[in-house]
């Protein structure tokens, strides 16, 4: 039986911070984060805003775009940036969009990996039930302290996507490469709003954590690199695809799949789906292609695997939408930005836009109200 990607969509903030002002501010070159890192813009995102608005606009647009939304009988939010250590983030996202109500919800969390977990719980739910449809919602913001190393990879997005028997974007394959190692390059205590982390160990995990898990997919599916045609990275930033890449001495072009985090930042459980959906968009034809998928979360689980791009994979794909999504959005002044960072509660009398039909209008007594924006 093929499993896989029936639908796709993504959605962000509709404010940017452009690091060219964001450098001017810091007093370093912006050459340092275009060329150094690889990134010109972060989203940034205004108090009425969370992981949960997000990801019930990138959800309300992968369910859109399959059959039978009926079918959806389990739903599994991936994040690293979660606001309640007891009730799913995924429930709001149940409820606004209507689920059924024998439909199961879970919160999976393993740091920038937790969308691949969910992923491959949600193929091997799909093996046991093959009529159930599951929805996968991977939503982050990525928010480092002023001033440290981190902070010009911010941003974040969530990405949504629906696993079926008989996908129609692409089918995943099995046997995939793990390596799980305890190690302390980033994490964020429950006390704390924003990450700790080691930047340059983080680094360096991620590219070992590649050679390694790339080695076991290898193996284990007994190809070699040939037989793979793109490969999308995790990335917390481009430099570090590309650091990727040339690690497994991969020598095609990744550009394709680098084209919307360059603008977004880091997603982290979203961030590989974003670059999916970059080279979906902006590759030429891409059907039958085999995409390679890298996937690490710090901590740390990494896990390399494979897809088969389906044959009518365009008509399920809307690249001008997701153009216009990064287009249409807001310039902020870096006087916003330090206000957008404050971590501020939302106000009724605030005016700033929201990414979809959902916002966090207050939190009351410690309950979030969400609102149609
Ligand atoms: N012009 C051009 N390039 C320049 C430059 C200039 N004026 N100045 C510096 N550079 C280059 C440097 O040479 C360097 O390039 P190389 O890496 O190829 O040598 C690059 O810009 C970055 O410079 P530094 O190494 O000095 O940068 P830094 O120490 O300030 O920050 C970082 C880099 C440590 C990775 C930082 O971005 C960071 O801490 N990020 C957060 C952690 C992170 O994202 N880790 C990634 C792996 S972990 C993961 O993937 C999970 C996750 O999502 C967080």
């Amino acid at each position: 039986m093929n499993i896989g990607l029936d639908s796709i969509a993504f959605s962000t903030s509709k404010y940017f911070f452009a690091l060219e002002n964001f450098a001017a501010h810091r007093g370093v070159a912006f050459e340092k984060y275009s060329n150094g890192i690889g990134q010109s813009k972060m989203s940034v995102f205004p108090p009425n805003e969370d992981i949960v608005t997000i990801a019930i606009d990138a959800a309300q647009k992968a369910v859109s775009k399959i059959e039978d939304a009926s079918s959806i009988d389990l739903l599994i939010f991936a994040t690293e940036s979660s606001f309640d250590l007891s009730k799913a983030a995924g429930i709001y996202v149940h409820h606004f969009l209507n689920l059924r109500e024998d439909c199961r919800v879970m919160e999976i969390k393993q740091a920038c990996y937790s969308a691949t977990a969910a992923l491959q719980l949600a193929k091997a739910f799909v093996h046991q039930n093959p009529s159930s449809k599951v929805l996968v919602v991977g939503s982050d913001i990525v928010k480092y302290s002023p001033g440290s190393s981190g902070e010009p990879t911010q941003g974040g997005a969530a990405v949504a996507f629906v696993i079926s028997a008989d996908p129609r974007i692409m089918i995943i394959e099995n046997g995939s490469g793990v390596h799980t190692n305890d190690i302390m390059d980033f994490w964020r205590p429950v006390s704390e709003s924003e990450a700790i982390f080691d930047g340059k160990l983080s680094a360096y995990n991620y590219l070992k954590s590649l050679d390694i898990s790339f080695a076991r997919y290898l193996k284990k599916t007994n190809r070699t690199i040939s037989d793979i045609d793109y490969v999308c990275f995790h990335a917390p930033f481009g430099k570090m695809a590309r650091k990727g890449a040339q690690q497994i001495r991969w020598q095609k072009s990744i550009d394709d799949t680098l084209i919307y985090n360059s603008v977004i930042g880091n997603s982290c459980s979203a961030s590989l789906y974003i670059c999916l959906i970059s080279l979906l968009d902006n590759g030429s034809d891409l059907a039958n292609s085999r995409i390679g998928l890298y996937s690490y979360g710090s901590g740390s689980v990494a896990e390399y695997f494979s897809g088969i791009i389906c044959e009518k994979y365009k008509s399920c794909i809307t690249p001008e939408e997701n153009r216009r999504i990064l287009e249409d959005r807001h310039e902020i002044s870096f006087e916003e930005y330090e206000l957008f960072c404050r971590n501020q509660f939302p106000l009724e009398s605030d005016t700033y836009e929201n990414s979809g039909t959902f916002k966090l209008k207050a939190i009351e007594n410690k309950r979030r109200v969400y609102l149609t924006a």
